[in-house]
């Protein structure tokens, strides 16, 4: 055989990995291990801090009863939007079946969601904003139409619900302010009401949890796949739109009073969620995502580890690294008090990248 041709043997079964870093089976692998990990920690920390209830752990009956309308209109859409429930579960589940830690894990956000609905449920009903019928003939006009994934791949919808549920977290926050008395709105003056106000705090720590499950998860990706996976988060970036908001009627009326009330529009989103969530991915805000996508994309697609280096150059990706140790270190520390450490313990493999 001539040297050629040896070379060109060699080179047809020279493993596509190269040496060092893993291969996809292996990240699949050490991903579906992690999710596993971060969802048996979730649960457990689920039931122990927020294992509350729609209808017996607020005083209903001194909800106010003399809300302003715009106020009326805020509570009506938090509810519509949280009315696709099913859906939401329903749609992503079929496309992450095979994940044991996030098909588990998502029933048991479904099971929180679901009592977000019926928390707003609760409040257009005890401030008698409406009537029991008026909201049953709603719920049925919600629910003739059905959710859709805006994404229908694992990887978008993980970056997908992390700015989602940031947003949902900023909405619910920014209205507790208003039940505060915090929100220096003339038009929310009378709007005061410790009732909403918990209702508003308790539920955005749920949101906040949601955010960070999303956050872990989407920061595996990052560090595991990082060029797909900061495709996947442009892309989401870019096309971002709240869920239903094509379902449910007058859903502009809805988003133009929560924009004027400042508790979500197009300032609060880039700001406080936008922002603040590349921030948490690692990456130094739009700009950067946006020149650093550019950059990557002018490589072809077989320069693989050019179209890497290109994207570390956008990802803090020492931050990323470090965040996924942090991940790792408290699942580890519960397996410990579980005893699946002795067993079957969710262990950190680099990812050789750097
Ligand atoms: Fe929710
Ligand atoms: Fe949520």
């Amino acid at each position: 055989m001539s040297v050629e041709k040896l070379q060109t043997e060699m080179a047809a079964h020279r493993p596509s990995t190269p040496v060092g870093l893993l291969s996809n089976e292996e990240k699949d692998r050490i991903l579906e291990r992690s999710f596993l990990g971060l969802y048996r920690w979730y649960v457990s920390r689920s039931q122990k801090t927020r294992n509350w209830n729609p209808n017996t752990d607020f005083d209903w009956r001194n909800l106010r009863t003399d809300h302003s309308e715009k106020m009326n209109t805020i509570l009506e859409g938090f509810f519509a939007v949280e009315q696709y429930v099913p859906d939401y579960v329903f749609a992503l589940l079929r496309v992450i079946r095979r994940s044991h830690g996030r098909s588990q894990f998502h029933i048991r956000w479904g099971s929180e969601e679901e009592k977000h609905s019926d928390l707003w449920e609760n409040t257009l009903l005890f401030s008698r904003f409406r009537s029991p019928e008026w909201i049953e003939e709603y719920k049925d006009t919600l629910r003739s139409q059905e959710w859709e994934l805006p994404w229908d791949n694992p990887m978008h919808m993980m970056f997908y619900t992390v700015i989602q549920e940031r947003a949902t977290q900023v909405n619910y926050l920014n209205t507790g302010l208003i039940a505060r008395g915090q929100s220096g709105l003339e038009d929310f003056a009378g709007d005061v009401d410790p009732v909403l106000a918990q209702a508003a705090q308790v539920i955005a720590v749920d949101e906040a949890a949601h955010y960070n499950f999303f956050l872990e998860g989407a920061r595996l990706f990052l560090y595991y796949y990082p060029t797909q996976a900061l495709e996947a988060l442009f892309d989401v970036v870019k096309f971002f739109a709240m869920p239903a908001g094509d379902l449910i009627p007058d859903y502009n009326k809805f988003a133009a009073v929560v924009a004027a009330a400042k508790v979500y529009g197009p300032r609060e989103h880039v700001t406080d969620v936008l922002d603040v969530a590349l921030r948490n991915l690692g990456v130094d805000g739009r700009k950067a995502l946006i020149k650093g996508i550019k950059r990557v994309r002018e490589i072809p697609n077989e320069q693989g580890v050019m179209r890497t280096s290109a994207v570390l150059d956008t990802l803090d990706y020492d931050l990323v690294e470090k965040k996924v140790q942090k991940l790792f270190s408290r699942v580890g520390k519960y397996e410990e008090q579980t005893g699946h450490a002795a067993i079957a313990p969710t262990a950190f493999i680099p990812s050789g990248i750097r």
